[in-house]
Order: C-alpha cells, then sequence, then structure tokens
C-alpha cells in the first residue's frame, strides 16, 4: 500500500530514470550474440527484472551493478522462455524473433501484461511470417520455426512499437535487409536501433520507413539507454497538480514536446535547458483537449496522469485515447477521490473541481497507478493506494524520489 498525505505543493529537482520501455528490448537484443553486451542507466523495476530473469532462463548470464547491465554467454539459447515470465510481462514476447533467429526455433506463450484492453500480437506474428517464419499457435503457445530468416519489406497495418522492435530484432540477424513500412518511431525504438547499430545490424530510418541490414552474426556493445520521458512527464504533472515547481534533470525534454506543448496550453510555466526541464503551475490551470497518437502525438502512457491533472483544471477537457481500447479503468478510483470524470465510447470527458479528497483506491495498472498518485498528492487529506505492484513496475524508488520534492509519502506491507 502507498500512502500520501496530500495537499503539498511539490518543489525541487528530481532525476530522470532511465526508460524502461527502451531498456527492455535492449536486453532481449543481448540474446542476439555471445559477445557480451554492456546497458547502462538502467531502471531498478519489477519489469526489468522480469526481462533479466527470462535472459538468464534462456542461457545469458547476467551481472547487475547499479544501473549498468552485463549480459553475456549464451552460447545454446534454450527455445522456449518460462510461460510465467511471459505471462506476466508482455514486453517478454519480444524474445520470439531474436530465439528465433538464433536457433531456428522457439516457442512462446502468448503474452501478458498491462490490464488495458485486448493486446494481440498479429502484426508481430505477420512481420515474422514475411521473413519466413511458420508458426503453429496451440494451447496460448506460439511454436515458431525458421531455418534463416530472409529480410524482406513489411508493412504495418499500424506503426505498433512492439511489432516494429521484434521485426528489428529479428531483422538483424537475417540473410539480407529487412524494411518496416509505418514504422513505430517511439524514442524506445530509435534507441533499440541505435543498440542494434552499435552491434553490426545498421539500422537506417527513411520518412516512412526503417530498414535493418542483416549480418550473420553480430558483435557486442555498450549501450546507454535514453531516459524516461513516460517517468519524467509523470513528476512534472506531479508539480504542475500540486501548484509546485518541478526540474527533472537528466531528461530529453525533445521527447516530451507533446506533454509540454499541453501544460503550455493549460497555463503552465515551461522552460527547457538542456537536459533540464521545469514546470511550474499557479492557480488553477485550463482545460485542454487531447487525443493519444503514436509518437510524436500525445503518448498513451501519459493519458492517465494527464487527466489526473486535468481534473482540477478549469473547465471541461476531452481526452480520445486511439492507442489501446479501455485504457480507462482508473477513472472510477479518481472519481471516488472527487474528479468529475466520465468515459464516453474512447473518450473521457473531465469537469475540473477545486479540490480532489483522499480516498482508499486500487491501481489496475502502471499508468493507472501514476494517476492516482498524483491525484493523492493534490487530494485534501490522505489516500491510501493498494496495486503498489503495479506501481513498482514502471517507476524507480517512486516514494523515495516524491519525497525528495517535499511529498509526505510512505510504503507499507
Ligand atoms: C508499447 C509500450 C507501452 C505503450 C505502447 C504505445 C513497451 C514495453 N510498452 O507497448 O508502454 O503504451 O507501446 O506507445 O514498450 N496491436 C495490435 N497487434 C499487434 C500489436 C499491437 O493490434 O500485433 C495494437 C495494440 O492492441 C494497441 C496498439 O496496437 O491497441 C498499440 O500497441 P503497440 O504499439 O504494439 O504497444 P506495445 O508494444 O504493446
Amino acid at each position: 500500500m502507498i500512502g500520501i498525505e496530500g495537499g503539498r505543493p511539490l518543489r525541487g529537482t528530481v532525476r530522470a530514470a532511465g526508460a524502461k520501455n527502451a531498456a527492455l528490448p535492449a536486453v532481449m537484443a543481448s540474446l542476439l550474440t555471445t559477445e557480451p553486451v554492456v546497458l547502462e542507466n538502467v531502471p531498478h523495476l519489477l519489469d526489468v527484472d522480469a526481462a533479466v530473469a527470462l535472459a538468464q532462463a534462456v542461457g545469458k548470464e547476467v551481472t547487475w551493478q547499479d544501473s549498468v547491465i552485463l549480459l553475456r554467454g549464451g552460447d545454446e539459447l534454450a527455445p522456449e522462455a518460462p510461460a510465467e515470465l511471459v505471462q506476466r510481462m508482455r514486453a517478454s514476447f519480444l524474445a520470439l524473433g531474436p530465439i528465433l533467429a538464433r536457433t531456428g526455433e522457439s516457442r512462446m506463450p502468448l503474452p501478458g501484461g498491462c490490464a488495458i484492453g485486448p493486446r494481440p500480437v498479429d502484426l508481430h506474428l505477420v512481420g515474422l511470417r514475411q521473413l519466413g517464419a511458420t508458426f503453429d499457435v496451440r494451447g496460448g503457445m506460439v511454436h515458431a520455426h525458421a531455418p534463416r530468416l530472409r529480410g524482406t519489406t513489411v508493412y504495418l497495418d499500424y506503426p505498433s512499437v512492439g511489432a516494429t522492435e521484434q521485426l528489428l530484432l529479428a531483422g538483424a540477424l537475417a540473410h539480407g535487409t529487412t524494411t518496416v513500412v509505418n514504422p513505430a518511431r517511439e524514442p524506445e525504438v530509435v534507441d533499440l536501433g541505435w543498440l542494434l547499430s552499435a552491434m553490426g545490424a545498421e539500422v537506417t530510418w527513411h520518412e516512412d520507413r526503417v530498414t535493418v541490414w542483416g549480418q550473420r552474426t553480430l558483435g557486442g556493445a555498450t549501450h546507454r539507454v535514453i531516459p524516461d520521458r513516460i517517468e519524467a512527464g509523470t513528476y512534472l504533472l506531479a508539480g504542475a497538480i500540486t501548484r509546485g515547481e518541478v526540474t527533472v534533470e537528466g531528461a530529453r525534454p525533445d521527447h516530451l514536446d507533446a506533454l509540454l506543448a499541453k501544460l503550455s496550453e493549460a497555463g503552465a510555466r515551461v522552460e527547457t535547458n538542456g537536459d533540464r526541464i521545469t514546470v511550474g503551475v499557479e492557480g488553477r490551470p485550463e482545460a485542454v483537449n487531447v487525443q493519444t497518437l503514436p509518437y510524436p502525438g500525445f503518448p498513451t502512457d501519459l493519458q492517465p496522469p494527464l487527466i489526473a491533472f486535468l481534473a482540477t483544471a478549469r473547465g471541461r477537457s476531452t481526452a480520445r485515447e486511439t492507442v489501446f481500447a479501455s485504457r480507462f479503468n482508473y477513472v472510477g478510483a479518481l472519481a471516488q477521490m472527487g474528479a468529475q470524470v466520465q468515459v464516453s465510447g474512447d473518450t473521457v470527458l473531465t469537469d475540473g473541481v477545486e479540490t480532489l479528497h483522499g480516498a482508499e483506491v486500487e491501481a489496475t495498472d502502471i499508468r493507472a497507478g501514476a494517476a492516482l498518485i498524483l491525484a493523492a498528492l493534490a487530494a485534501d487529506e490522505r489516500t491510501a493506494i493498494r496495486g503498489e505492484m503495479h506501481i513498482a513496475r514502471g517507476y524507480a524508488d517512486l516514494p523515495a524520489k516524491l519525497r525528495g520534492l517535499g511529498a509526505e509519502v510512505w510504503a507499507t506491507g
């Protein structure tokens, strides 16, 4: 349980952690080689633990020191990942392509992950099939075979982050070049491209496509994971909802353009300077309208925290979710805290109220948890948030980081 005594303006500076969503595919990239892969700036999170456990389970030796992970060995990769790990975290499914490319076969349970609507992997499989893989899906398991993958051009119906990463990973060891048309362009996908290039499979981006130049074998690399834009955005919103002023350092302001534009539109003071972003809010912000989209559009992962912020704005905000179906399962908990929020189809309508109130609420996924934390920081009483395991999947040292900004937060149990 996380307890928060709300109503204190947050002030100060917090350092951005490495990006969870860049670290996870980077760990999977290490499966492509037997040479050492060193990943720096890796956040300490349950999801990264799960990715590391998967790498170990299929044959890698892994050592962690502070925020650096060394992955090596794995001359003989096991073709099957433990079901429990893949079902716990959807990104584990990214091991399918690398293991298939290395060993010619791979068996992977269909993935789990956050409870945010249907999250199929059809685009992953359609793409890998075009590289020459054959599949047999039975009993919730995908059995994949491919003697040697062959590069080709794959058109994605939707710029899926996971499918683009899966195809870049598999294409890195395919014969010839693999081009993904209509790829995801999230900074975390681009970061994976940098790592694969450093390992020897050059990744080049063009206006509407990305190409990876497949190699017979790949080398090791040392790679620094980009800062977590979603974590950084969450702390900026924490400052904003409490009418304080928070600076995030070690961030990439250019990765947060969509959020910073919305915060400015709402009346917040936004300043960027090198790797530092400062957001301050005095008084009630104005309502804004937003819709989530693939990058560089507004990120779906910041939709719940932004709604929490808008819950105390002046006027009606509308937020349309176009990336995930039913990513509104936190709305009931926000309403319990006094927010005037209602879901209408794929849109949340938020009529800002003056004050939110403490309550006992439950986080159902990572970003729902972030929304409730923000609401609790602004609420006029004490809030107890259950489901803290979800929050620990995505936010390293959250209670300590919030305390560093002046919040009264404690974690129990
Ligand atoms: C990644 C992020 C997640 C973020 C999301 C969108 C990781 C570990 N997670 O998730 O935090 O919210 O990008 O920015 O990086 N889809 C299909 N078929 C597929 C694949 C996806 O229909 O084969 C759909 C999904 O159901 C969803 C949409 O495409 O509606 C976006 O999914 P995708 O971009 O693949 O997100 P993830 O990689 O799962």
